[in-house]
């Protein structure tokens, strides 16, 4: 379909009123209406990335603040730029959640509404927050974020007060609300507060969720489910246990923040093995820093270097690969670890930039090996 006078009036229009939710809707219209694939995806980065210039447009003083404190409640966050790497298991449910939000109004006419309400949960880093980005994007929809640990904190009043005000504000705005570290609810027991305002606290986020309308869509984050009150449990129909990622998807985050744009053959397999038991968050920061290694030192990516801080990673700390490469010091481990996880010596020569019989060497456990 063409673009419009319409939705360039439409565009100026919302634009005008600093209505960047219209803003964004009808720019990814039009993007989905060129021809041009280049202008079209310049115009859709365009929009994410300028997803929050709210501040200055005096659209931010309708945020709901803390009455002693004036914070925030709600921010605002723009749309990820990076893509999210899901098991086919997850990806699934996230589309049939968004093709349930898309037809909310066909359903509900024929008596099938449901709650449109999705809660995310796994370990730091894996990836809640980057979906509840993607989530939001792909209905075009603004994000508003609600830290529910900073809400309960005691720097603010009222903390049922507070939750109303969240719920009062969402609904009117067709936006997701994103409530993130739910847990913090089930905690409120165990310090400062007392059971009678742990009831109280739960009751008004239970009372807040059920007084939204039918096409509000709520995402939950948790890194604790179990801790989750079981009647707000309930109140999210569709639930993604996003976990650790498995091999294909460790390999799909490697590809893509280690390997994006590089040609020829890549040890994807390798990594996306060996870093069982890390999460995204892991596995991007490691890429990175490799890559900016590789950037600065004008070479190209050290593979073997990120294999052993990945190795290294496995043992509980964060370590990110080193400069130097694999040292002298470390290869025969490195040799030895590599070939326990089933890796061919030809490629565990290759990660080192050693000869074969060198790796041979390491592994038969000559100390003497020659370079
Ligand atoms: N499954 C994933 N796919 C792609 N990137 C991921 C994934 N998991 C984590 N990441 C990377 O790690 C970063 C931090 O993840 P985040 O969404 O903040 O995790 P969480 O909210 O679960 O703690 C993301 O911005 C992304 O770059
Ligand atoms: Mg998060």
């Amino acid at each position: 379909m063409p673009v419009t006078n319409d939705d360039l009036l439409e565009l100026v229009d919302a634009a005008l009123a600093a209505d960047y939710t219209r803003v964004r809707r009808v720019g990814s219209k039009i993007a989905n209406s060129l021809d041009d694939e280049t202008a079209a995806r310049s115009l859709r980065t365009l929009i994410r990335r300028k997803g929050v210039p709210l501040r200055a447009s005096g659209y931010a003083e309708s945020l709901p603040v803390d009455g002693k404190s004036r914070l925030p409640l709600i921010e605002e966050q723009p749309w990820p730029t990076t893509p999210v790497f899901l098991s086919d298991a997850n990806g699934a449910v996230v589309s049939s959640f968004l093709e349930d939000v898309r037809n909310a109004d066909l359903l509900a006419s024929k008596g099938l509404a449901t709650r449109l309400s999705m809660l995310l949960a796994g370990p730091p880093g894996t990836g809640k927050t980057l979906l509840a980005g993607h989530v939001a994007a792909q209905l075009g929809r603004p994000l508003y974020t609600v830290r529910l640990d900073s809400v309960i904190s005691s720097l603010l009043g009222d903390t049922a007060k507070n939750i109303r005000s969240i719920f009062d504000f969402v609904p009117a705005r067709e936006a997701v609300l994103f409530i993130d570290e739910m847990d913090a609810v089930a905690k409120v027991r165990d310090d400062r507060h007392e059971l009678g305002e742990l009831k109280r606290v739960v009751n008004t986020v239970i009372q807040g969720l059920d007084s939204l309308d039918d096409r509000a869509v709520v995402l939950g984050a948790t890194n604790h489910p179990q801790l989750l009150d079981p009647a707000i449990w309930r109140r999210f129909p569709y639930k993604i246990d996003l976990g650790l990622p498995d091999t294909d998807t460790r390999a799909a985050i490697w590809r893509h923040f280690l390997f994006e744009g590089a040609d020829g053959a890549q040890p994807l397999q390798v990594l996306a093995a060996v870093s069982e038991g890390l999460s995204g968050a892991d596995i991007q920061n490691i890429a990175l820093s490799a890559r900016r290694h590789a950037a600065l030192g004008g070479g190209s990516i050290d593979a073997g270097a990120v294999v052993w801080a990945v190795l290294r990673t496995r043992e509980g700390q964060l370590t990110l690969p080193s400069r130097q490469g694999v040292a002298a010091d470390d290869r025969k481990e490195f040799a030895l670890r590599l070939n326990g996880a089933s890796v061919r010596p030809a490629e565990i020569a290759r990660l080192l930039g050693v000869s074969k019989p060198t790796v041979g060497a390491y592994l038969k456990g000559s100390e003497h090996a020659a370079g």
